[in-house]
């Protein structure tokens, strides 16, 4: 198979490097081109536009298949926990029992958080948005671990950071909720395991322990899983070129946190199930809501639907739908909102125009009732994504520092005013 690409300009013929991965993969490595030629490219949304070989994450949207390090999410989903596949996105392999023992202890002796995070919180109003409480928090670790500002640390003193901020989230994710709710903070308990802890963090009271249902734990956890890294999605890009100026983890992973804020990306969540909740009181007219998903001159989209990578069923959406019957079925849970979601994808897998643009159930379709179901607040469940998808972002940081990966700064096209000579004011 050729190993070059060839394109011709006004004549010029330029040969270009043509690279493939272990997946066979193909993609023109352009970086020279624009010295050979003048000419760039040009992707918005770099919709067809690589930014890194990374090892990490594959996902072949056609299939609909997703594999961290090689092990798919199915496997991962069903016979793993979230902090071993935390470990095995960091570092790049399964940790033996020992490995992931020492991991965890390490992670458990890290989850307190340093007293004046109190008085940052403390300066929040109670309306504050969960996940811009929590951005804040993981930026305010700069101030209280300093060191983490030299780009020069040492692979150790990273891994430490790592550890630090894995331990952390969760108590920042359930103060951000415990300050919301006007609620007394609930200090990390080490006698309890990750999802335990947060979810005592969360619901527990100062008197009385948060006794977590197994099948909430569990379902947590692989909810954790299943979010836990997307190969170089819009946050995780955002965390790849914030750290790519060797800025900290903490401003990196900050700056991740709200790039998947918005609703177009990890603010899905949350928006599907405002959405499902206007369609059942609007009397759960779901084919006046597909009507409008498809009206171009309507603003509305169906969220939790379509994809930039999956032309296929997310394997995700597949696993929490499932997850979705189990856990409301163990916890005796009736969910209106289920049967119109249920709804609304039977409709829409059957309705060309969702048919044609291959838009299917993504990640974010089902996630939202088991958080609902789980009692965790709408506004909390981009905070749950966030908590998942931390150990991706750590792995796809630590690969890009480790790769020595050159500052991220994209060309453009220029297409405003040409060179025009200053106007007095007085003549304008
Ligand atoms: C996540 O990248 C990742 O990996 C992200 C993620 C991760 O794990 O990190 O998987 C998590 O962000 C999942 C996506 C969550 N977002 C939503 O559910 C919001 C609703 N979805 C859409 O906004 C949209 O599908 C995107 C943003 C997800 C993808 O948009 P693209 O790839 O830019 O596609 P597009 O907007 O160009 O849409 C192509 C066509 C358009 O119609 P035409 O102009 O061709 O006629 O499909 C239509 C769109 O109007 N379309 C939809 C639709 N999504 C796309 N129409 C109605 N409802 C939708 N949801």
């Amino acid at each position: 198979m050729s190993k070059t690409a060839n394109i011709s300009i006004n004549g010029q013929s330029y040969d270009l490097p043509l690279v493939e991965g272990s997946e066979q993969e193909q993609a023109i490595d352009i970086s020279k081109f624009r010295g050979q030629s003048g000419v760039i490219t040009i992707d918005p949304g770099f919709k067809n536009t690589g930014s890194t070989q990374s090892a990490i994450t594959f996902l072949d949207g056609e299939k609909g298949i997703l594999r961290y390090r090689g092990y798919p999410i199915e496997q991962l989903a069903e016979k793993s926990s979230f902090l071993e596949v935390s470990y095995l996105l960091i570092y790049g392999e399964l940790p033996s029992s020992s490995e992931l023992e020492s991991f965890a202890s390490e992670i458990t002796t890290h989850t307190m958080v340093n007293e004046d995070i109190r008085k940052i919180l403390d300066g929040f109003p109670s309306s504050a948005h969960p996940m811009g409480v929590l951005s804040s928090l993981v930026t305010a670790q700069t101030a209280f671990y300093p060191a983490s500002l030299d780009p020069n640390r040492s692979p150790d003193e990273i891994n430490i950071g790592i550890i630090r901020l894995l331990a952390k989230m969760p108590t920042f994710a359930a103060w951000a909720f415990k300050k919301q709710k006007g609620h007394p903070l609930i200090y990390p308990n080490n006698q309890l395991d990750y999802c335990s802890n947060f979810l005592n963090m969360m619901f527990g009271l100062p008197a009385t322990q948060y006794e977590a249902d197994p099948a909430v734990t569990s379902a947590l956890d692989q909810l954790l899983i299943l979010h836990a890294d997307h190969e170089q999605n819009c946050s995780t890009s955002t965390v790849r070129i914030v750290g790519s100026s060797q800025a900290s983890l903490y401003a990196s992973i900050s700056a991740g946190i709200n790039a998947l804020w918005g609703p177009l990306h990890g603010g899905a969540n949350q928006a599907v199930i405002e959405m499902l909740e206007n369609i059942k009181a609007d009397g759960g007219d779901t084919k006046k809501w597909m009507a409008k998903a498809k009206d171009k001159d309507d603003p509305f989209r169906l969220m939790g639907f379509g994809h930039r990578v999956y032309k296929n069923f997310d394997p995700r959406a597949r696993i929490i739908k499932k997850a979705a019957d189990d856990v409301l079925e163990k916890l005796g849970v009736v969910d209106p909102i289920l049967d119109i979601a249920k709804g609304l994808e039977e409709e829409a897998l059957s309705d060309q125009y969702f048919v044609d643009r291959k838009l299917y159930p993504n990640v974010d379709f089902y996630s939202g009732i088991i958080y609902r179901a789980l009692g965790i607040p709408t506004d909390m469940f981009t905070v749950m994504f966030a908590l998942g998808r931390l150990p991706g972002w750590i792995a796809q940081w630590k690969e890009m520092r480790e790769n020595g990966e050159p500052i991220g700064r994209p060309r453009q096209v220029y297409v405003g005013e040409t060179d025009r000579n200053y106007i007095d004011i007085s003549s304008r």
